[in-house]
């Protein structure tokens, strides 16, 4: 018996896959490397010394997906696949709409045509929106404030109602907050195309001297220093928590929300000052606009995770900032 996981050349999932294998588990990726590199599959066989199968392919193709199931026997699927970029998706919101939610329904009808009622999902602590005030728990009401955010609320929904129509299934809705850090080894880690999104490998490209300098997004919020506050979370620890709900999948039926977070809120300027304690390093900055759209302070309340999951985080923001660097610094050109 097999655990499929989509997207599992990514950055999550080749984290997760590693963790999935050390554990002992059988596991097929599926991936169309649109965002992600084959390298990557080397290095996870590298680190595990274990051998998996591997599909070439876009969730979106039906009749590759369900030969996969064909091919294997296919207990849970973890469903990491989806293009991820914020900004992008206000730009494109045809091809992610299409991506991301198509993609999860040819998925959820190829499991159920060979009764495969399994599945972890990578949410996102984008669904609670704007309103709500950190700690965010499970049970707030959600809302999204761009299309990337709306296909990870609708797939939830779809979920959801995947449940209710059918209470065989049993589902993990994982909501992560702000993933970061690499495999301690420095041999896998967060690989993006072009000019990064997210901070920290726009700090790490900054650090090995492929940019000049951060700009940090506005320093008149209301958090303890005005800059943005956000809770970071180590890869492997997420990777870790993938491993909890697979065994929490694997024993229940239901549907079940929980957010993947530390439940500790640090400010850009914390993080900046983290990682240059940790590495070294220093990290040339300069105060600029705020972005449009975010928000002041996003943190997690993980007491649902641990309750009910057995999982909490164990690396500290020195250790996320480090193994980061020691990716980056061991990859300069990424995979
Ligand atoms: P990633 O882009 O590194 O990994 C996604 C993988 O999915 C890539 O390897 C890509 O090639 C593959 N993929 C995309 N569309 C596909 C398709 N149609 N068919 C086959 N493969 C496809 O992203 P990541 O950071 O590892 O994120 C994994 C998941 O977690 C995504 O769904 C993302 O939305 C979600 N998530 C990420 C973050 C984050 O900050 N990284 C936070 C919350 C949620
Ligand atoms: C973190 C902090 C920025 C870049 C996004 C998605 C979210 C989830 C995680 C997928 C903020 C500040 C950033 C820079 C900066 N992804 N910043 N300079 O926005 O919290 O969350 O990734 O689900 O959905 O929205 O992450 O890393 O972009 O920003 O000052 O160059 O760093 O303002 O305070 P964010 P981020």
């Amino acid at each position: 018996m097999s655990i499929l996981i989509t997207g599992g050349a990514g950055y999550i999932g080749s984290h997760t896959s590693v963790e999935l294998l050390k554990a002992g588990y059988d596991i097929v990726i599926a991936d169309n490397f649109s965002n992600s590199k084959p390298e990557v599959l080397n290095r996870i066989e590298e680190l595990t010394g274990k051998k998996f199968k591997f599909y070439e392919i876009d969730i979106l193709d039906r009749d590759s997906l369900n030969k996969v199931f064909l091919e294997n026997s296919i207990e849970a699927v973890i469903h990491f696949a989806g293009l991820k970029s914020v900004g992008e998706s206000v730009a494109m919101p045809i091809s992610y709409y299409y991506n991301n939610i198509t993609g999860s329904l040819i998925l959820a009808e190829v499991m159920a045509k060979h009764d495969v009622k399994k599945i972890v999902f990578s949410s996102s602590a984008t669904v609670y929106g704007m309103n709500n005030v950190s700690p965010l728990t499970e049970d707030l009401p959600l809302s999204t404030t761009n299309p990337y955010g709306s296909t990870k609320l609708m797939i939830e929904q779809i979920f959801q109602d995947i449940y209710v129509s059918d209470k065989d299934w049993s589902i993990a809705l994982l909501r992560y907050f702000n993933p970061i850090g690499a495999h301690e080894s420095g041999r896998i880690g967060e690989d993006p195309k072009g000019t990064p999104n997210n901070i920290m490998p726009y700090i790490t490209q900054v650090a090995v001297g492929k940019r000049d300098k951060l700009s940090i997004f506005g320093d008149d919020y209301d958090t303890h220093d005005g800059t943005g506050v956000r809770d970071y979370i180590h890869v492997v620890d997420l990777a870790k928590g993938h491993l909890k709900a697979v065994e929490k999948i694997m024993g229940t039926k239901g549907i079940d929300a929980y957010n993947l977070g530390t439940g500790i809120g640090y400010s850009v300027l914390d993080l900046v000052k983290n990682f240059e304690e940790a590495t070294g390093v220093k990290v040339p900055y300069v105060i600029t606009k705020n972005r449009p759209g975010d928000i002041a302070t996003c943190f997690s309340d993980p007491t649902k995770a641990l309750k009910e999951l057995g999982w909490k985080t164990e690396k500290t923001l020195k250790d996320m900032c480090k193994d980061s660097w020691r990716w980056q610094s061991n990859n300069k050109a990424g995979y």
